[in-house]
């Protein structure tokens, strides 16, 4: 990816534990310095979502916009369009952004947007990926990183970590394991691609 402002939009619904372990890469790995790329702003569709007061703490531009107030998909993903494109990202990251995005916005954005799902893609697209893979019996489960493409958790694959499902396992217990890994290879996926 070249050019000297790579400037990175981070799209949230919730907590955004990946958003600020993506932050925190940026800064302990001087992204700016020396890969011309800075987290310039993290949109929410939830107004009260932990993630954005974080992210302005940190000084990070932040902006909700409340999906409710739309008509329809594509009025909403309109206005957010036009909000990400204040910034002109190089990159848009969704980390737990739990829209289901139209087929404009994902052409608009293709080829430089990536999401991170919570399973071993291409096993268990869609949601309650972790309760799913404690039913079928996984042994191992995960999270991937790949590019977004008009198929719902579908697209190249950019990283994976593997977990092992532990007997008495919950979707929680087990969530919670796999989001550790999530912290690990979201910022490494990231950094690769403004590095290359
Ligand atoms: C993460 O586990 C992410 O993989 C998942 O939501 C969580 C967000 O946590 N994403 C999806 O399920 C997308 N379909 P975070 O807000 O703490 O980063």
């Amino acid at each position: 990816m070249s050019g000297v402002n790579k400037n990175i939009v981070i799209l949230i619904s919730g907590s955004g534990s990946n958003m600020a372990a993506i932050a925190e890469a940026a800064r302990t790995r001087r992204w700016e310095a020396r890969l011309g790329a800075r987290v310039a702003a993290v949109i929410s569709n939830k107004a009260a979502a932990a993630g954005l007061a974080w992210a302005r703490e940190q000084g990070i531009a932040t902006a909700a916009l409340d999906h409710t107030a739309f008509d329809n998909r594509e009025a909403f993903d309109a206005a957010l369009m036009a909000e990400i494109d204040r910034h002109s990202p190089a990159l848009v990251v969704l980390a737990g952004f739990m829209r289901i995005l139209t087929p404009g916005f994902v052409q608009h954005y293709e080829g430089r947007m990536i999401n991170i799902h919570p399973s071993l893609l291409p096993a268990f697209p869609g949601l309650r990926t972790h309760q799913r893979a404690i039913e079928m019996g996984c042994r191992v489960a995960g999270a991937s990183v790949h590019r977004v493409t008009s198929e719902l958790d579908h697209g190249e694959i950019l990283e994976q970590a593997v977990v092992p499902v532990l007997p008495g396992d919950t979707a929680e217990t087990l969530a919670a394991r796999v989001l550790t890994q999530e912290h690990v290879i979201y910022p490494r996926a990231i950094e690769k691609l403004l590095s290359a």
